[in-house]
């Protein structure tokens, strides 16, 4: 019988999944393996099991396409993430029908392409015995043992692009403008998106900010002729220490966030007297096409994911080290340690050096 490799997209969709998964599919031809496509995430894995083999035929044209061929889902039974540090088992007869599907498909690896949660589920199905490898993706780039997530530099290129078009419609109308962008609990998106966007003032989850820090910039701005401003927030930034969330329900999944960039506009308007608008930038971060950052990431990354295979190297995930080079880390060492944006880490000091406001 032939190798095959299993390939499963898990948690939110992201630019790049299906880039990974042509990686995959191409490089894993080269080495004589099969890949079985999982379809709808982990559940796919269960009777009635959704898998059928794809072919390098198949993957034409998806190095630019968003979305995942496969499907996925970021709620339901497999969901071992509730919440910040929050971590759920997934029962045993869940793993027990995994187990039994793996061995009837022959799959040799499982490739598990997924953030935090679904590493997390990963982690747990390896501890159960079987052969995993995860890929790290997602758009909140908040993964501690990779140098980087493929999708954030697409979301930040998204978000950079609405800053830009926010910039001409601010300034026709001497306007604030407030540009909420996601990230979850780390300020990624927002902090290099604010620099790369021109923003005046970036908030992020990381820095604890009070409305009067922001006033006085946007008032500071007036003074010196600059009758409009620009803010971008995190969605998990902190108003008056307290996250706002949008839906706390976390039974078979995380908390959703957002909504902060409506109350900061608010508030800004009423005690500025400026005319202040908000614009949340929402799932468009997560479609269309991977930038040429991100394509050449995932192509990476699929890649090794396909030589980890090869080698019988599972419980880790592929990774992208500090020397810029591709490798791995155990998945015990990269689930549940989020990296968030250093405070006083250079790229902060860089904003802060311009004159860029943390409302701090
Ligand atoms: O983790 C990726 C992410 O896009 C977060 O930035 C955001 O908080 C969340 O997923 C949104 O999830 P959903 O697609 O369920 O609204």
């Amino acid at each position: 019988m032939g190798k095959k490799i299993g390939v499963v997209t898990g948690g939110g969709d992201c630019p790049g999944l299906n880039a990974v998964i042509r990686a995959i599919v191409k490089a894993g031809d080269m080495q004589g393996f099969t890949t079985i496509g999982i379809r709808g995430g982990f559940d796919g894995l269960l009777t009635p099991v959704r898998a059928d083999p794809l072919t390098v035929r198949d993957m034409d044209g998806l190095l630019i396409r968003g979305g995942t061929i496969l499907g996925t889902a970021n709620s339901g039974r497999f969901s071992s993430k509730t919440g910040q540090g929050e971590t759920r088992k997934i029962s045993a007869d869940l793993m027990t029908q995994v187990q039994q599907t793996i061995e009837a498909l022959g799959l040799n690896a499982l490739v598990v392409i997924g953030g935090d949660g679904t590493l997390t589920t990963a982690l747990q199905m390896y501890e159960s015995g079987l052969p995993v490898i995860g890929v790290p993706k997602t758009i909140d780039n908040d993964l501690d043992a990779t140098q980087q997530t493929f999708g954030f530099d697409t979301a930040v290129a998204c978000a950079v692009d609405a800053l830009d078009r926010l910039h001409s419609t601010a300034q026709s109308h001497n306007r604030v403008m407030v540009l909420e962008v996601m990230g979850r609990y780390a300020g990624w998106i927002a902090a290099y998106a604010g620099l790369a966007g021109g923003a005046d003032i970036i908030l992020i989850p990381e820095i604890k900010f009070n409305m009067p820090a922001i006033e006085k910039k946007i008032r500071a701005r007036e003074a010196t002729g600059k009758l409009f401003t620009i803010v971008i927030v995190a969605e998990g930034a902190k108003l008056d220490d307290t996250m706002v969330v949008s839906d706390d329900d976390k039974t078979d999944r995380e908390i959703r966030l957002g909504g902060i960039g409506y109350a900061i506009a608010e508030k800004i308007q009423e005690n500025t007297g400026k005319e202040s608008r908000c614009v949340v930038l929402g799932h468009l971060q997560r479609g269309g096409p991977p930038t040429h950052w991100d394509r050449q990431l995932c192509t990476r990354f699929g890649v090794q994911a396909v030589d980890m295979a090869a080698n019988g190297n599972f419980g880790k995930m592929v990774a992208l080290k500090p020397s810029g080079m591709m490798g791995s880390v155990h998945l015990k060492d990269a689930v549940n340690r989020i990296r968030t944006v250093d405070p006083d880490g250079e790229l902060i000091l860089t904003a802060r050096t311009l004159g860029i406001c943390f409302g701090d």
